[in-house]
C-alpha cells in the first residue's frame, strides 16, 4: 500500500527572501505570495505556486530558527526538504517507524505551516533529504 501521495512543496532556505521572491516572480514570471512571518515554527515563508506543487522559500526568522544550521553551513541557501501528502499521518508514522525510518522529534506530528499535521523524517534514513509528511485530505 502506498504511503505517499502527491508533492505538496519543495522547501528552499534562502539567505534573503525578498531577492529570492524577486527572481521567482520576475525572472520565471512566476505567481509568489506575500511573505508570512510563521514563528511558531521560526520562519518566514514565501510561497511560489506552481500547477502541480508549490515552492517555499524560507528564511530564518527569529534567534532560535530551526533553518539558521542549515544556512549556516549553506550560505548561498539550498533545497532543504521534500514534502509528501499522506491520508492518515498517525498511521504513515506507525508503518515507517515500524520499518526502522526516524521520526524526527517526540515522533508525533506538529500542526505545519498550512495548519495540518506535519511531521519530519530523519535525512539519514532517505537518502540525505529531509522528508516532510503532511496530512491533507482531499
Ligand atoms: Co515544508
Amino acid at each position: 500500500q502506498q504511503i505517499i501521495g502527491r508533492l505538496n512543496h519543495i522547501a528552499i532556505a534562502v539567505p534573503d527572501l525578498a531577492v529570492a521572491s524577486a527572481r521567482y516572480r520576475d525572472l520565471f514570471g512566476a505567481s509568489v505570495s506575500e511573505p508570512e512571518d510563521l514563528p511558531a515554527h521560526g520562519v518566514r515563508v514565501v510561497f511560489v505556486m506552481l500547477d502541480n506543487t508549490k515552492i517555499e522559500l524560507l528564511a530564518p526568522l527569529g534567534g532560535n530558527s530551526p533553518i539558521a544550521g542549515f544556512l549556516a553551513r549553506n550560505p548561498g541557501g539550498g533545497m532543504h526538504h521534500l514534502c509528501f501528502e499522506v491520508s492518515d499521518i498517525i498511521s504513515a508514522a506507525e508503518k515507517l517507524a515500524g520499518q526502522g525510518a526516524r521520526i524526527l522529534g517526540d515522533g508525533r506530528p506538529k500542526t505545519g505551516a498550512h495548519g495540518f499535521p506535519v511531521l519530519f523524517l530523519h535525512p539519514k534514513d532517505f537518502d540525505g533529504v529531509l522528508i516532510e509528511l503532511e496530512e491533507v485530505r482531499r
